[in-house]
């Protein structure tokens, strides 16, 4: 097996649980956030800078990627991890998101579907089989089986299809995987609805994959009815394998996914809200690029350890982000990055403490205050 997930210790009043993902490229310490590097770049930084901030695993955008510069490219470049410069593991999802968010749909079939590229309109065919062999000239040591999300809100009907339309797509990418140095995760459909959800567990559990994403949520819905659909969909799945929610997220997101079981996370949310002036501090969000900054001569994150931090006010960041000079995104997102990283740290020391709740709770407190 390419990937395998040991569980160090489980928390005893949550479901929380610290463990080890290992890869052939490393070893990752759990629960973890990936990064998002959907153009085969974590925006704005090096990734020299993105292992100095202690990510070990990162994400990547099959969909992306496939447009743009193309999977025989990757390929002949000796894969993505040599094209990026990357030597860590890199998991890729499956782009069964990105082409019914960003894409124009032109058709779902069960083949698969047909759809125009957001670049530049021309018109495209991904099935299973179709993503699974992207993501293997890519050479991800994570792939993601090519699934259906539904939009939320729609209806019930709609979302059953998206459900069993997602179980036949994960049983042709198993048989369509071809390479023994890549693990391929199943992802969960079901909407909001807890009998799909269990139908797609039972589904995806009969093919026995080494890890399920979670997806389908963090999608529109309220954050109480992804709390909710989590409590009754993670109870349901092996507990030896890791649990990775797809798209989330925010760091209160993270301490309640981490609370309810999950493993693995990514979001853009630290790396987009950071280009558009957006920092995490322990008080909650604050737009460093707001006029009520100019003359605040304090760090970003007055408690924050990150380069940022150690060097510059909220008053320098924010001019270089009203003149547009690229160190100011450069700048947040490298806070951002280091807020969320050592916030994982700090979950997982709280979870082998036998301290998750309090952690959790103390953080909560003072992030909603404001
Ligand atoms: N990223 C966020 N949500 C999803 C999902 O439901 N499916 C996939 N493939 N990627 C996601
Ligand atoms: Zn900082």
């Amino acid at each position: 097996m390419t990937v395998s997930f040991s569980i160090i210790q489980e928390d005893n009043r949550t479901m929380a649980r610290a463990g080890v993902l290992h890869t052939l490229r490393g070893d990752v310490e759990t629960p973890v956030f990936m990064p998002v590097g959907t153009q085969a770049t974590v925006k704005t930084m090096t990734p020299r800078e993105v292992e100095e901030l202690g990510a070990r695993l990162i994400l990547s955008n099959t969909y992306h990627l496939y447009l743009r510069p193309g999977a025989d490219l990757i390929r002949e470049a000796g894969g993505l991890h040599r094209f990026m410069g990357w030597n860590g593991p890199i998991l890729t999802d499956s782009g069964g998101f990105q082409v019914f968010s960003l894409a124009s749909l032109c058709r779902i079939e069960d083949n698969g579907v047909w759809f125009r590229s957001h670049i530049d309109g021309s018109e495209h065919f991904f099935s299973p089989e179709k993503a699974v062999a992207v993501q293997e000239a890519l050479g991800s040591d994570i792939a993601m089986a090519f699934d259906q999300c539904a939009p939320y809100p729609c209806s019930y009907e709609e979302a059953r299809e998206a459900t069993e339309r997602t179980s036949r797509w994960a049983l042709r990418c198993r048989e369509a995987s071809r390479r023994e140095d890549q693990a391929l995760f199943g992802i969960i459909q079901g909407g909001v609805h807890r009998d799909l959800r269990e139908k797609s567990v039972k589904d995806l559990l009969a093919l026995d994959f080494p890890g399920y994403g979670i997806g389908g949520l963090s999608v529109g819905e309220p954050k109480e009815v992804m709390y909710e659909v989590l409590d009754y969909t993670v109870p349901l799945l092996p507990p030896h394998k890791p649990r990775y929610l797809m798209g989330v997220g925010s760091p209160d997101c993270l301490l309640e996914g981490v609370a309810r079981g999950v493993d693995m996370f990514d979001c853009v949310l630290p790396t987009r809200i950071a280009r558009n002036g957006t920092v995490f501090t322990r008080d909650g969000k604050l737009v460093v690029r707001n006029a009520a900054y100019a003359r605040d001569f304090r760090p970003l994150d007055p408690e924050c350890g990150c380069y940022a931090c150690r060097h510059f006010t909220r008053a320098y960041i924010r001019h270089l982000l009203k003149a547009n000079e690229v160190l100011g995104i450069r700048l947040t997102t490298l806070h951002n990055l280091h807020f969320i990283l050592e916030l994982m740290r700090n979950i997982r020391r709280a979870i082998l403490e036998g301290s998750f709740l309090e952690f959790k709770e103390a953080f909560l407190a003072r992030w909603n205050k404001n």
